[in-house]
């Protein structure tokens, strides 16, 4: 298993993807945007993980699944809230989330593979109850409805380099968030591509920025900055 998104590795290359020749949203658009991409990346960490038990990469560091966690404790989410996770690729946070007493949780991700590779994992970790489901978050084919919780790490992120009308997508994201998720639930995304005020813009409508969650800080040439934001919405 190894943490290459912590600021570093994937995430890293999602965000240098705003260098280059822009589009009218200010990022260029990259592989990392597509299915293609995805499922390239699920059937080769399949077979690592069929021949050496790797489970893949942890999309933004083991940090980032804690952070989501001891939210959920300090604000005293009941274990069978139920929870989703849009684009789940390699179900690690499931697992998490299953390890630490969470039982209604499910993850969704549109690359086959993806959901093969958590699938796998999860089995060979012995967890019986968590549901898994290949679903393009833009284009819900079932009811999924009434999330109590749902958890983006990264899926934002790679929506937004699609080449192909992006900013139509991010809207279409804002709508199937709303569609899935209760009144009042909450909505956690960790993200490297956008800042803190440009989500707040993203998700301005149907949802309230509720709270940001601390990340680690760099500072270069003078500037400080944080190279992750982690925010909790809620629905309003
Ligand atoms: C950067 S990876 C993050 C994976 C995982 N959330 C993590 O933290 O390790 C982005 C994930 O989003 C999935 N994804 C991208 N667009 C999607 C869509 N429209 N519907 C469902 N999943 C999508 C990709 O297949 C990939 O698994």
């Amino acid at each position: 298993m190894s943490a290459g998104a912590d600021g570093s590795g994937g995430a890293a290359a999602a965000a240098r993807s705003r260098e280059g020749s822009p589009a009218e949203d200010g990022f260029v658009p990259s592989a990392l945007g597509t299915r293609e991409h995805w499922d390239a990346v699920y059937e080769r960490e399949l077979h690592t993980f069929r021949e050496y038990g790797d489970t893949g990469e942890i999309w933004f560091g083991e940090e980032s699944m804690n952070r989501l966690i001891r939210w959920m404790q300090k604000h005293k989410i009941p274990l069978d809230a139920s929870v989703l996770d849009i684009g789940t690729g390699n179900g690690v946070f499931l697992i998490e989330l299953a390890k630490f007493g969470f039982s209604n949780i499910t993850g969704i991700d549109y690359s086959p593979s993806a959901i093969q590779l958590s699938g796998s994992i999860i089995e060979k970790e012995g967890l019986s109850n968590i549901k898994l489901k290949v679903e393009d978050f833009l284009n819900l084919s079932t009811k999924l409805s009434e999330f109590h919780i749902c958890v983006d790490k990264g899926t934002f992120d790679a929506i937004s380099l699609n080449p192909d009308s992006a900013i139509e997508k991010r809207k279409q994201y804002v709508k199937s968030l709303s569609r899935v998720l209760k009144v009042k639930g909450f909505f956690l995304i960790t993200s490297c591509n956008w800042t803190k005020e440009e989500l707040m813009n993203e998700f301005s409508e149907g949802f309230e920025f509720f709270e940001e969650l601390p990340t680690p800080k760099f500072s270069f040439g003078g500037r400080s900055g944080n190279s992750v934001a982690a925010l909790v919405f809620q629905k309003t």
